[in-house]
């Protein structure tokens, strides 16, 4: 991609997605849920449950709204404040599939069949995937640019999905001659928790979707099964080395002295300063009881949450107004700029 002409000169704006599908575990909390807590302070934030990607993939119709809820419980219990940021339901504003509609109209096949995500969920079976699976990241670049955000933090997995946001945000202010339109949005990925590893194989990351229960840490977890699950997580005989050096060809050691660092806030090094020269049997308890010092409380909060559907969907109307506010006047513009007959 050559370099914008000219750049975007409009004001910050950070927006990240979830979507309500299953449980959330430790790798939602530590690459997303954290850092989007930490943003919420110094930035105008948008924290948005994607609901309309949701349906791309098979889903329990009756468990949708329930899932919604849940991921919005997780925001606020997790620290979001929604007088600071705003947090939404995707399918609240319908800004978000119009604008998927004109960057369809932009994006080029070549670039949705790149998509990693897009092969790994569809599978074998490619041609029985439903087409809103291989848009999917047209309309999370639409969620991302109908705000106009400049900044997104997700965790690695998303790296490439923002790639193409900024490919078509690039290729919209070309083809429609509106340079500056929309900015290029950044991902935010760097930092500790950005790729949290299952804990029975670290070679694959962390997921809600891996059969095995004891391969992740949920939310909804209480301290005794956390515990139980560092006990069981798969390890090597070794005692934790004292450099990052001899850390760095030990995956599962890797993972668990990185989770440790992320809860703490500290680096990884820190951690083997601490424990360099001692075995998991003296680890994987200190481990245990930073994950439940850390989610216990997060936990405790969401269920209250979850107590009180009523006052989540309080917080999710008031939110989806506040972001209707921002984006409506954006696609008004979008309209203009493609040439449609009427611009509101
Ligand atoms: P998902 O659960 O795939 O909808 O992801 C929600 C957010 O959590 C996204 O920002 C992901 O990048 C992030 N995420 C999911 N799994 C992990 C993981 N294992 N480690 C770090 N971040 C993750
Ligand atoms: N695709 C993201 C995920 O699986 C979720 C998402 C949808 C998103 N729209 C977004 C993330 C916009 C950031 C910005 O995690």
């Amino acid at each position: 991609m050559s370099e914008e002409t000219t750049p975007y000169n409009g004001p910050e704006r950070v927006f990240s997605g979830v979507q309500p599908t299953g449980n959330l575990h430790l790798g939602n909390y530590l690459g997303a849920l954290k850092k989007f807590v930490a943003l919420q302070h110094e930035h105008d934030c948008l924290f948005c449950v994607v609901d309309w990607h949701a349906i791309t993939m098979p889903y329990d119709i009756g468990a949708l709204k329930t899932n919604t809820r849940q991921i919005a419980a997780a925001y606020l219990a997790s620290g979001l404040d929604p007088n600071k940021a705003i947090i939404f339901a995707q399918s609240s504003v319908t800004a978000h599939v119009e604008l998927a509609w004109y960057f369809n109209c932009v994006a080029r096949m070549g670039w949705l069949e790149r998509m990693t995500q897009f092969k790994e969920k569809a599978g074998k079976d490619k041609e029985r995937a439903s087409v809103g699976l291989f848009d999917y990241p047209v309309l999370q670049a639409a969620d991302i640019l109908a705000y106009k955000a400049t900044h997104v933090p997700v965790g690695e997995d998303q790296k490439q999905h923002l790639e193409l946001s900024r490919d078509i945000a690039d290729k919209f202010n070309r083809d429609f001659d509106a340079p500056g339109f929309f900015p290029m949005p950044e991902p935010l990925i760097k930092g500790p928790g950005a790729r949290v590893m299952s804990l029975k194989d670290a070679s694959k990351k962390m997921s809600k979707s891996d059969p095995s229960d004891l391969s992740r840490i949920n939310l909804t977890d209480d301290a005794d099964a956390m515990a139980k699950k560092i006990k069981k997580a798969k390890t090597d005989p070794e005692p934790l080395p004292a450099t990052l050096e001899e850390l760095a060809d030990r995956p599962e050691a890797r993972n668990l002295v990185g989770i440790y660092a992320a809860l703490k806030g500290c680096g990884d090094q820190d951690v083997l300063n601490e424990y360099g020269g001692q075995g998991f049997g003296t680890f994987k308890p200190a481990l245990s009881e930073v994950v439940v010092e850390s989610l216990s409380p997060v936990t405790q909060k969401f269920n209250d949450w979850l107590a009180e559907p009523d006052a989540i969907d309080e917080v999710l109307r008031n939110g989806g107004e506040k972001a209707a506010e921002i984006a409506d006047p954006i696609i008004s513009d979008v309209r203009d700029i493609v040439g449609l007959w009427k611009s509101a």
